[in-house]
């Protein structure tokens, strides 16, 4: 087990293209960091200059005590986990889990005892004797993190292992990635865009946006202060609504005629100055018709999830959606009022979405 770090790491591709732009941060031992963002933003190039499958521009990474820059992927203690486990598919699922062990000269017996000792902790003993199309996706997935184990590596990689499944096999397989992470105490690197499992899985999240890191932090810090517009409307579902208005005094921003308290709005800011403010739906509750604070909200249509129920209308004439238990009633559609909390109330600036944070 080690720790990840990596300094300034840059990767301009042949032709031009600046995949990633000066990226640093670090992995503590055994930490579970998930770099998360938008298609094309470099999650997989990081993630491959970490294995060593993409040369490093600029900029160094270490695993352990040591820099790898220039050291093969083979040699870096790595393991890694793709969407697309890549199973040989003329081998039985044993000879899957082998192969690597194998060309590394590890005698049988250990062999064998890693091969089943990974099978029974992924649950996949009865599955040894059959080739990856005998095999359903969930399962083959398990082979896929079976490869991995085995080697006992410093590091796990992944990239998107569970894009390939369906809903519920994901959570599913989300749930066992997260516990055996935990019980094999390895560090892991786990690239994703799915923002639900970039929550439940990190306990270090990385979002990152045209090459660039927006925000780094714990999960639950993320998404209760976002640094940027950006963030804030990335990480959340549904995503963050996002109103315009100004800035009406310290701690005060307007929303049309409605004046709202924003706790951690910076108290420097002159007035009118033009903000973004951002409120999300599942912050939002409803009041008494005129309560002091409150915003009209005009309520198109009611979308029942089971547990929640979402509130689609407008706010000031935008659109703007509302997250509600179910046991509250709205009357069907019309005009309802809403509160924020203060403390809930976000603020970005209007040019370069920055968080308006107090610092
Ligand atoms: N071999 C390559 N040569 C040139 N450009 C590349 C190469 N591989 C990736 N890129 C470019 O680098 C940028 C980052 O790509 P990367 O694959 O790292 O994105 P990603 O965040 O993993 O996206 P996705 O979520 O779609 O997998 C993109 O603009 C992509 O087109
Ligand atoms: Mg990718």
């Amino acid at each position: 087990m080690a720790q990840v770090t990596l300094t300034n790491v840059k990767k301009v591709y042949a032709g031009g293209v600046e995949a990633v732009k000066g990226v640093s941060f670090d992995i503590p031992d055994g930490g579970f960091c998930v770099l998360v963002g938008p298609s094309g933003c470099g999650k997989s190039t990081l993630l491959r200059m970490v294995a060593g499958l993409e040369t490093i521009s600029a900029g160094e990474v270490s695993i352990g005590e040591r820099v790898v820059n220039e050291i093969g992927p083979a040699d870096r203690d790595i393991a890694m986990v793709f969407q697309n486990y890549a199973l040989y598919p003329h081998m039985s699922v044993y000879d899957n889990m082998a192969y690597g062990l194998r060309n590394r000269g590890t005698p049988k017996d250990e062999i064998d005892r890693r091969v089943k000792e990974a099978a029974r902790i992924l649950a996949i003993e009865g599955l040894l004797e059959r080739r990856p199309k005998q095999l359903s996706g969930g399962q083959r997935q398990r082979v896929a993190m079976g490869r991995a184990i085995v080697r006992k590596p410093q590091v796990f990689l992944f990239d998107e292992p569970l894009s390939k499944l369906d809903a519920k096999l994901r959570v599913q397989m989300r749930v066992e990635i997260k516990k055996l992470q935990r019980a094999l105490g390895v560090t892991a690197i786990y690239v994703t865009h799915d923002q639900v499992e970039a929550m439940t899985l990190s306990d270090k999240l990385v979002v990152m946006n045209g090459g660039q890191v927006e925000q780094i932090g714990l999960p639950a810090d993320v998404y209760k202060k976002p640094a940027s517009k950006f963030v804030a409307t990335f990480i959340g579902s549904p995503p963050m609504n996002i109103l315009p208005g100004t800035i009406d005094g310290p701690g005060i921003v307007a929303l049309g005629d409605a004046i709202l308290e924003a706790r951690d709005l910076r108290q420097d800011l002159p007035a009118q100055t033009a903000v973004e403010v951002g409120l999300r739906p599942e912050d939002v509750e409803i009041a008494s018709e005129g309560e002091a604070g409150s915003l009209p909200f005009d309520v198109e249509f009611i979308e029942e999830l089971g547990a929640t129920q979402l509130f689609h209308g407008q706010l000031a004439g935008l659109p703007f959606v509302m997250q509600a238990a179910t046991d509250v009633v709205a009357a069907q559609a019309g005009r309802i009022w809403i509160t924020v909390d203060p403390d809930r109330v976000h603020v970005f600036d209007s040019m370069t979405g920055v968080r308006l944070g107090r610092v």
